[in-house]
């Protein structure tokens, strides 16, 4: 059986480049203003006005949360934010040089073992596992980047907000309002951002009728790549690597004369700048202002510019996310976890809505290798190198 008719043509979109693919309400994406609305709010407005938990419950719920029902959502979170022993067992298990997102993708495969509604496909237990997931994965952040510097975790405190509890557990201290406002601000920009591959990735994933955790590891699979959630972490130590600021141009001309990718530029949709790039660089210039040392911010923004000068790109979300999540002492190493933290509230929405008007996600291939061969037998077979 052949994978299609072929009396039907197929345009072949590499990249699935421009193809809509589903219908969503969960957010919009408008490439061509710069927008991005998250179900029919606009981010500008959210990141000023909302915090992450009323954030993540307009994602899931489709609605912003009343006062009563953000009290019972937060009180949700909080009361599954900690860790399993288990879990933090196995974490301890992870050599110090193991990447912190394979870490990230073991510790929510583990989380499953210990949840008794794991393989429960009911939309009741589904909205189960989207809390108990979006809750701990601060913690799960936060123990991952201890443990890789031989420090014991940090257990969660009552009442703290997620952004909080995060600094918190990283740190082992109470963080000011000012670094609690940046990360809350970078959790509500990251959450959702349309068909991005990590999300298409969990849709695929959930089309199979597979279960809530299988599809938010796959995410986290998704998101480790460098073209996706770790140009953050490569823009950090792009900007570790200038040093100073009288460094960027040469840097700047050493890139393009390389051919090489500037991390933190460039996107699939936007045709202009970002909208989520004005906020967090307010916030990581403010963190860099309250830290007494701009030097950092001072590179990215003249980066900012040379990019621009030399090759009219626009910065990406993770150029400034580098900076800001630097001021607030988060080891570049976990950029990509942190992206998780946040996008985990994008994720489970999206595994909500395909579960609720389900198809299977089935792509057709063109197939272009070779026809009709005739099988040699083994010993008769001359060797010829492989192809890929
Ligand atoms: N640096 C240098 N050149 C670039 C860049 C960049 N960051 N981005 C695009 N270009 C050039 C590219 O070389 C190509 O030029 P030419 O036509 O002369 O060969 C042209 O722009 C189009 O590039 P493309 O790769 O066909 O475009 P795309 O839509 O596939 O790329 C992208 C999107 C995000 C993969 C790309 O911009 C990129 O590699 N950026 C760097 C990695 C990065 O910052 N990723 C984060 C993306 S946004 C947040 C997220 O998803 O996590």
């Amino acid at each position: 059986m052949t994978e299609r008719d072929p009396a039907q043509p197929v345009e072949v979109r590499k990249g699935l480049e421009g193809v809509i693919a589903g219908e969503s309400s969960i957010s919009q994406v408008d490439g061509q203003r710069c927008q991005l609305v998250y179900q029919g709010y606009n981010i500008d407005v959210l990141v000023e006005q909302a915090s992450y938990e009323e954030v993540s419950y307009l994602l899931l719920h489709g609605a912003l949360p009343t006062r009563a029902q953000l009290n019972e959502w937060t009180a949700q979170l909080q009361a599954q934010q900690a860790l399993e022993p288990q879990v933090l067992e196995l974490l301890k298990l992870a050599p110090p040089s193991a990447d912190p997102m394979a870490v990230l993708r073991t510790a929510v495969s583990a989380v499953a073992f210990f949840d008794h509604e794991a393989e429960d496909d009911s939309m009741g237990a589904i909205r189960h596992k989207a809390v108990r997931t979006i809750a701990k994965m601060p913690g799960l952040a936060a123990a991952i980047a201890r443990l890789a510097r031989g420090e014991a975790p940090v257990a969660p405190r009552p009442g703290h907000s997620r952004a909080a509890s995060f600094l918190y557990m990283l740190h082992g201290r109470e963080p000011s309002d000012l670094q609690v406002r940046a990360l809350d601000a970078y959790l509500v920009l990251l959450a959702e951002h349309g068909f991005n591959a990590s999300t298409f990735a969990s849709r695929v994933v959930t089309g199979t009728r597979s279960d809530y955790y299988s599809a938010i590891v796959g995410a986290i699979g998704t998101l480790k790549g460098p073209l996706h959630g770790a140009a953050g972490r490569k823009a950090m130590e792009t900007l570790l690597e200038i040093g100073s600021p009288n460094q960027v141009e040469p840097f700047v001309q050493q890139t393009l004369s390389n051919h090489q990718r500037f991390m933190g530029f460039g996107h699939r949709v936007y045709r202009g700048e970002d909208p989520r790039g004005k906020h967090l660089k307010r916030h990581a210039k403010a963190l860099a202002e309250a830290a007494g040392d701009t030097t950092l911010f001072a590179i990215a923004e003249r980066m900012q510019e040379a990019v621009m000068a030399a090759k009219q790109l626009h910065i990406n979300v993770d150029f400034y996310a580098a900076p800001l999540l630097h001021y607030l002492g988060v080891p570049t190493e976990l950029f990509t976890v942190m992206f998780a933290v946040s996008r985990v509230a994008g994720w489970s929405a999206h595994v909500i809505e395909q579960t609720v008007d389900n198809r299977l996600i089935r792509p057709l291939a063109r197939y272009v290798g070779p026809q009709n061969l005739k099988f040699v037998p083994i010993d008769e077979r001359v060797s010829a190198s492989p192809t890929a």
